[in-house]
C-alpha cells in the first residue's frame, strides 16, 4: 500500500531523507519516530506528492508520487504538521469547504458528516468557530476533513503534538476505528507510548531509517545489558558512568539513568567506581528495554538527556 525505494531528498547540501527504503502493507498502522529535524515532515510531504524527491521513488495506494501525483492525492488523506483549518469559519463550514474541494455529492456529504460526527463527537460544536476549539478538538476536526473523501491511506504528521494526554487517547481511538475499516495509516510522532501502539515502527535519525519492525522485534535488537540506576547524586553518577569502559550508552530519565553494558561482569567495577566518588546507589536493576531505550541505543551519539 506504501512502498518507498531509495528515496533521497536534499535541500542544497543538507540530506533530509537519506536513501530510504520502506514498505507498509494494506491495513497496517506504521509509526514514524524521530527527533526534530530527523526528516519526518519532509518524508510525509514527499509521500503526499507535494514535494518532489531529489531521486528515488515511492508508490502510495498504487500510484507513483511523481507520475500519478494527482490520482495519488485522491487516494490519500494527508494531515500536515500545521493543518490549515479556517479558524474564522465554524466546524460545519470547515467540513463544507473540504466537501466542495473533494466535490462530494449531497448524499455523500450527508453520509460522511454522520460518520465523522459519530467518531469525533463534534456535532454539538458544529456552529462553533474552529479557532475557539481546544487543541484536541481542532485535531479531530482536521482528521475529519481529510477523511471526507474516503482515502485508502492516511499520512499524519505529528497530529497529536502538544495535545493533552486524554485528547491524544481519544484521537488514537479514532485511528484504530479507521484502521479496522482497512485504512492504511502512516503516522509520525515523537511520543514513544504512541509508537508502542503501532504494528510497525520506523526509527528515523538524520534522514536515515535506522530500524523498522514490530515493537517486539525492535526490542530484540538490544544485544547488550540494560540497567536502570538511581543515585543520590544523579549528575555526579552520570559523569562517573561516562568514563567507564564498556558502557556504550547513557540516557537520563529524570532522576533515573539508563545505561547499556557490553558485559555483565563489568557491573562490579561500576559499583566500586561510584562508591569511590562518594555516590550512593539507591537502586540498581537490569531492565527490559523500552522503544525509547532502543532508539537511543541505535542512534550514533548515545548520550542523551531526557526530562520526565
Ligand atoms: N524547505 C527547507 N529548506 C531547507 N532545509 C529544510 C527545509 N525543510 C526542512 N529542512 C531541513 O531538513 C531537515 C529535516 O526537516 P524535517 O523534515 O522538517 O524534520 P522533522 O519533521 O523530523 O522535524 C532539517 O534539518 C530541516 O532543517
Ligand atoms: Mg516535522
Amino acid at each position: 500500500m506504501l512502498e518507498i525505494l531509495n528515496l533521497l531528498k536534499q535541500y542544497g547540501s543538507l540530506v533530509a531523507v537519506d536513501y530510504l527504503n520502506l514498505k507498509i502493507e494494506k491495513g497496517e498502522m506504521a509509526g514514524l519516530v524521530g527527533p526534530d529535524g530527523a526528516g519526518k515532515t519532509t518524508l510525509m510531504r514527499i509521500l503526499s506528492a507535494i514535494l518532489p524527491p531529489t531521486s528515488g521513488s515511492a508508490r502510495v495506494a498504487g500510484y507513483d508520487i511523481i507520475r500519478d501525483a494527482e490520482k495519488l492525492k485522491e487516494k490519500i488523506g494527508y494531515m500536515p504538521q500545521r493543518f490549515g483549518l479556517y479558524e474564522d469559519l465554524t466546524v460545519l463550514e470547515n467540513l463544507n469547504f473540504f466537501s466542495e474541494l473533494y466535490q462530494l455529492s449531497k448524499k455523500q456529504k450527508d453520509e460522511k458528516y454522520k460518520e465523522v460526527f459519530n467518531f469525533s463527537q463534534l456535532e454539538p460544536f458544529k456552529d462553533f468557530l474552529a479557532g475557539n476549539l481546544s487543541g484536541g478538538m481542532k485535531q479531530k476536526l482536521a482528521l475529519s476533513c481529510v477523511l471526507l473523501h474516503t482515502p485508502e491511506v492516511l499520512l499524519l504528521d505529528e497530529p497529536t503534538r502538544g495535545v493533552d494526554p486524554l485528547s491524544r487517547r481519544d484521537f488514537w481511538r479514532i485511528l484504530f476505528e479507521q484502521q479496522k475499516r482497512g485504512i492504511t495509516i502512516f503516522i509520525s510522532t515523537s511520543y514513544m507510548d504512541e509508537a508502542e501502539r503501532c504494528q510497525k515502527v520506523a526509527f528515523l535519525d538524520k534522514g536515515r531509517l535506522i530500524a523498522y519492525g514490530t515493537p517486539k522485534k525492535l526490542k530484540e535488537i538490544m544485544n547488550e545489558f540494560l540497567y536502570e540506576i538511581s543515585c543520590d547524586k544523579t549528575r555526579e553518577a552520570k559523569s562517573v558512568l561516562e568514563k567507564v569502559d564498556g558502557i556504550s550508552g547513557i540516557s537520563i530519565f529524570g532522576e533515573k539513568i539508563h545505561f547499556t553494558l557490553r558485559e555483565e561482569k563489568l557491573l562490579a567495577n561500576i559499583k566500586n567506581k561510584l562508591k569511590d566518588t562518594g555516590v550512593e546507589i539507591l537502586n540498581l536493576r537490569r531492565i527490559e528495554p523500552s522503544l525509547e531505550d532502543i532508539f537511543i541505543f541505535l542512534k550514533q551519539d548515545k548520550i542523551e538527556i531526557r526530562n520526565g
